[in-house]
């Protein structure tokens, strides 16, 4: 660690053919997910202030042609304007209306993409440039691309199901809600109930293997924790509702001044997408409104909800290192997902889009981590008590605005990604990270506890 590439991400020899069917695969998805609704729902905002959902199709275009075609290759802007309005630095929010057309923003990247893939074809990714080393700039626009499709589905999922159109792909078995993924985990543990009891012992934190990181996983360290519990599966629905039930969202003592600040001045009674009809509390999911599915995963909720959920039970939230040494040590060594070093599958997460949402907190026996945690890996994120930071030693790459701006003390740190996120972003290194308050993420919890 002494020359000026210490704790600098390394990316895997460049296999160009690969890269270039990832970045197809993934515009076509990310083409997709504009289907979801007419194209004049795409232009106002949907809901909570957000940009219109448009405004992303083209910032993913002209962030590709940043670090691409500008800063990697050295070209000059395609176009000045887009550069400025899609740049969420440059055009705030309430700026970001009277968008092109979808049509025009989908040429727009078109013409983007054609100069990436000529320039991928020739370039040359054994060179001391760091942006250009081992193809480090078109990992970072792959995952750069994946992580807004997830931030689509959140805006998505804030428009009213009437106004959104089921892709194909969504049948029974793929369904949210129904359990389409059911296994045996129950009879491998008490997963809604149980605790995990974390030896004493270290934690090896960051990205240890090769390839793709951002500069926030870095640099690789060993923390030294001493025991504490987990719980063996996230909070679920059933769970929640007694918090909700029995008075949670008023009893101030729960709550810390800030989240109680917050709690009064928004309102908030019960996660973002519960209503109650009557007696009965249903959810909605990004296509309809059902009977709240008990034993899934609670979300919508802030940071300050899972805080005060915790303090109702008597406990606390994990730190983000007790977090990853309980989903990724596996005694000997550290895990890439909760299950081991095996790319991510139908059988052991949910993820990827595949379901469109949450499933049971226990159907997955076969993601189970070294310590016994289901869902680890894919379902909802969870809320961490750890403020998003720096390592020791940490050092911004390629530009501050990804990581370094938001080392602010509100973001906190959310680990171990969602149904919709991507094989690639689920690695138990990746931090998450929101602003305390923000509650339209597919986000919940699992609670921990000194002993
Ligand atoms: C890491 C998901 C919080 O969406 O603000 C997207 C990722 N950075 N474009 C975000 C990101 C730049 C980031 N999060
Ligand atoms: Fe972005």
């Amino acid at each position: 660690m002494n020359d000026k590439t210490a704790g600098r991400p390394r990316a895997l020899p460049a296999d160009k053919a690969l890269i270039a069917d990832e970045m197809e695969q993934t515009r076509q998805r990310t083409l997709g997910l504009f289907d979801l609704a007419r194209e004049e729902h795409l232009h106002r905002s949907p809901g909570f202030g957000y940009r219109p959902i448009i405004w992303h199709l083209a910032h993913i275009g002209a962030f590709e042609e940043h670090w691409i075609l500008q800063r990697a290759k050295g070209d000059a802007p395609l176009d000045q304007s887009y550069m400025r309005l899609f740049d969420p630095i440059k055009t705030p929010r309430e700026e970001s209306r009277d968008l092109p057309s979808r049509r025009e923003m989908e040429e727009y990247l078109g013409r983007v993409r054609e100069r990436t893939l000529s320039f991928l074809e020739r370039a040359s990714f054994v060179v001391d440039e760091p942006l250009l080393r081992d193809a480090y700039v078109f990992h970072l626009v792959l995952e750069h691309e994946r992580q807004h499709q997830e931030t689509l589905l959140y805006l998505f999922h804030l428009l009213p199901p009437e106004e959104k159109k089921a892709p194909q792909l969504i049948n029974e078995t793929h369904n949210a809600g129904t359990g389409g993924a059911r296994s045996a985990a129950s009879t491998l543990c008490d997963a809604r109930s149980g605790w995990v009891r974390v030896p004493a012992g270290e934690c090896v934190v960051g990205a240890v293997w090769p390839g793709f990181a951002y500069d926030n996983e870095l640099p690789v360290h060993v923390v030294q924790l001493p025991t504490f519990e987990i719980m063996r599966a996230p909070v679920t629905n059933a769970d929640y509702l007694r918090f909700v039930e029995e008075d949670g969202y008023r009893r101030r003592e729960l709550w810390s001044d800030q989240g109680w600040e917050w709690r009064e001045r928004e309102g908030w009674t019960a996660p973002l997408y519960w209503q109650r009809d009557g007696g009965e509390w249903t959810l909605r999911t990004m296509f309809d409104r059902r009977p709240l599915p008990l034993d899934h995963p609670v979300w919508g909720i802030s940071w300050y909800e899972a805080e005060a959920y915790a303090h109702f039970i008597g406990k606390r939230l994990p730190t983000e290192i007790e977090w990853e040494r309980a989903a990724s040590w596996d005694g000997a060594r550290k895990r890439r997902y909760a299950w081991g070093d095996e790319q991510p599958s139908a059988e052991r997460c949910n993820f990827g889009m595949e379901r469109w949402g949450t499933t049971p907190v226990d159907a997955f026996a076969q993601g189970h981590s070294a310590c016994g945690c289901l869902d680890m890996t894919g379902n909802v994120w969870e809320w961490t008590a750890s403020a998003f930071g720096p390592y020791e030693g940490f050092q911004p790459f390629p530009y501050r605005e990804y990581s370094a701006e938001w080392f602010d003390g509100d973001h906190c740190v959310l680990k171990g990604g969602s149904w919709a996120t991507s094989a690639s972003v689920l690695r138990t290194s990746f931090r998450n990270f929101f602003r305390r308050h923000f509650r339209v993420a597919f986000a919940g919890l699992r609670c921990a506890a000194d002993v």
